[in-house]
């Protein structure tokens, strides 16, 4: 059983085959999946597929870069959507500097605001942090960001900085770059942290796993992500995927 952190299932690259998409990897293993909004409308539609899949649950939130035109009576409408059972997170919002796109302040009062609106729903986070680390780190503490958790969805920085998002009650999320040639300082993090605080994801349909690397990604490929860790920890698939499954359940409650 696999428990998939971090899916856009409603992505359009999945319009012309999303149900059989899904039941490739259902097939493959996966058994719960987080399929995760990064806008107001994948908002919508995230929630929308966990209507129509049991096995399925949705965050609701806005991603940095979606951030620019958002308003208060946005943070109104993500507060309903929160109140449906399906919904069990709120992200993926955080800030990226990488594109650095809308301005930082803007990233920043958004990300602040919607962890604001993460507490008061009681719902746990899944950031998006990108060449950002101190500023997500410094947010997380002034924002209590600790009384509800998350996941560090993509993680790419070092262990020591890991090991501050740990102390703050985060999971690292680990996806397709841990099989990357270039994974190296990611396989180190996971050797590094504990397999009680790694979940793993696809960011499908993005960041697709070798062998099928600049493919559209699929959660079918997790078991290629699992193969890693269990290698890198010297443990067996099963038992990393045990692990995993049980320590999202622990952050989502189901
Ligand atoms: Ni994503």
């Amino acid at each position: 059983m696999i428990y998939e952190t971090h899916t856009h299932f409603d992505d359009a690259s999945f319009d012309s085959d999303r149900d059989e998409a899904i039941q490739k990897a259902v097939s493959a293993g996966v058994s719960a999946f987080i399929n995760v909004a990064s806008s107001m409308s994948t908002s919508k539609s995230s929630m929308e597929l966990a209507h129509k899949y049991p096995f399925f649950r949705s965050s609701v939130g806005v991603h940095p870069e979606e951030c620019a035109a958002l308003s208060e009576s946005d943070m109104d409408i993500l507060a309903g959507y929160a109140e449906d059972e399906a919904v069990v997170a709120i992200g993926e919002i955080g800030l990226d500097y990488y594109w650095d796109e809308p301005e930082r302040d803007i990233q920043k009062k958004w990300f602040c605001r919607q962890i604001e609106l993460a507490r008061k729903v009681n719902l746990p986070l899944i950031i998006h942090s990108r060449d950002a680390a101190a500023d997500t780190y410094d947010i997380l503490v002034s924002e209590k960001a600790k009384d509800v958790g998350g996941i560090m969805h993509c993680y790419s920085y070092s262990s020591q900085m890991a090991d501050k998002f740990l102390d703050l009650g985060f999971y690292i999320g680990v996806g397709g770059v841990v099989t990357f040639k270039n994974g190296k300082k990611l396989r180190e993090v996971v050797e590094h942290i504990p397999m009680e605080r790694i979940v793993v994801e696809t960011d499908s349909p993005y960041m697709a796993p070798v062998p099928n690397r600049g493919k559209r990604n699929t959660s079918e490929y997790l078991p290629y992500i699992i193969k890693e860790i269990a290698a890198i920890k010297g443990l067996t698939p099963e038992e990393v995927e045990s692990v995993t499954y049980n320590n999202a359940v622990k952050l989502f409650g189901k």
